[in-house]
């Protein structure tokens, strides 16, 4: 089968195509016959080697992947050949026509979700689902302030604050990524450019302040991190929850002493682990989700930049370039 993959360290340009066995499940394990991979800020922090866990090379990125099922390891029952699925590959693998991955990290789709839509669902709705009610016990009637708004994760919380019935308030960088907030949700955007995004942490907390008014965010979903950490951590309600899920802008120092002021929580946690240590929690959750999202009551926009197979290296690259403008999406079999 042909795969897409760094043999080191690499970008979108050091992606080659490579020829690899068709993978045999493992017991417990299926094989999926890739219809589409989505494609995440994290597969460029693996490729290039800044992930938080080291990255083993040779790498084939891509965590999410829908497509139907080609093969099927001993001791699985939940799923057969010719399922149509989305399915998480947390370690990468995506970027390939076959995937093998474990059957908790699968999920059959209902009739109304095409495989393209599907496979963008499962790690950024999969962690805004998590992070928002696992973690922030989101509630309906809420203040939710979400930083990176535009991105993979940002708009997936966008769209569960909106089917919950909280008020989202988001943190964009350009007019572009605005407009696909209020889109998304959002019921209103702050417009902070790229460059000033750095700014001194208590310039970032005064210009916040200024677009909360009078509004103090019961949660924050910081999957940024940077100065802009410090400024949502000064905003936030008393007895807020600081959900930390990520660190685009770097990883911040911040005073402790913020946490007993502002009386909240600072809540951390990595998606990927949870999935690897609670397989049967998370399928729950991602079979809960995928529910939602065909009755209607979440919404999952279908990926805005779709490239095809051979040009998953630029779909890479136009991510690392900051220069997209909902999701990323690569067709790996052409009846997808
Ligand atoms: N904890 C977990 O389990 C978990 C799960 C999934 C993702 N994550 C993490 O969450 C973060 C966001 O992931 P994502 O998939 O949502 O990424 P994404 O789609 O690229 O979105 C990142 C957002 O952050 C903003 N940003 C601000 N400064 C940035 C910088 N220096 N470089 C890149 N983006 C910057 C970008 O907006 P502008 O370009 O408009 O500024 C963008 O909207 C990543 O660090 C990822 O590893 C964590």
């Amino acid at each position: 089968m042909k795969v897409y993959e760094v043999a080191g360290p690499g970008t979108g340009e050091t992606l080659m195509p490579r020829d690899r066995p068709v993978p045999k499940p493992a017991d417990g394990h299926v094989v999926v016959r890739v219809a589409a991979c989505g494609l995440n800020l994290v597969d460029l922090l693996m490729m290039s080697g800044r992930y938080q866990k080291a990255t083993d090379y040779p790498f084939i990125p891509g965590q999410e992947v829908s497509g139907t099922v080609s093969d099927v390891g001993a001791g699985v029952t939940s799923l057969k050949v010719g399922d149509r699925v989305a399915a998480r590959c947390s370690r990468g693998a995506g970027l390939a026509q076959c995937v093998e991955t474990a059957a908790d990290n699968c999920v059959i789709l209902p009739d109304g979700i095409d495989l393209l839509a599907a496979a963008v669902l499962p790690v950024s709705f999969g962690t805004a689902d998590h992070f928002l009610h696992h973690h922030g016990h989101l509630a309906k009637g809420e203040t939710v302030l979400v930083l990176g708004a535009a991105g993979a994760v940002g708009t997936a919380a966008l769209q569960v604050c909106r089917e919950t019935g909280a008020e989202a308030l988001a943190l964009v960088s350009s007019p572009a990524k605005r407009d696909l907030a209020l889109a998304n949700g959002a019921a209103d955007c702050l417009q902070i450019g790229s460059l000033d995004m750095h700014a001194e942490p208590a310039e970032l907390s005064k210009r916040l302040k200024s677009f909360l008014g009078e509004k103090r965010p019961d949660i924050v979903v910081d999957p940024i991190g940077g100065n802009m950490s410090e400024a949502a951590l000064r905003n936030i309600a008393v007895g807020g929850r600081h959900l930390v899920l990520g660190f685009a802008a770097g990883i911040p120092r911040i005073p402790m002493n913020l946490a007993l002021v502002r009386r909240c929580r600072i809540i951390g946690d990595s998606f990927r682990a949870y999935c690897e240590q609670e397989p049967q929690a998370a399928h729950a959750r991602f079979e809960n989700l995928v529910n939602r999202i065909a009755t209607g009551a979440l919404r999952a926009p279908a990926p805005a930049h779709v490239f095809d197979f051979e040009r998953s290296g630029e779909a890479l690259q136009l991510l690392a370039d900051r220069a997209t403008v909902g999701r990323v999406a690569v067709r790996v079999a052409y009846d997808a």
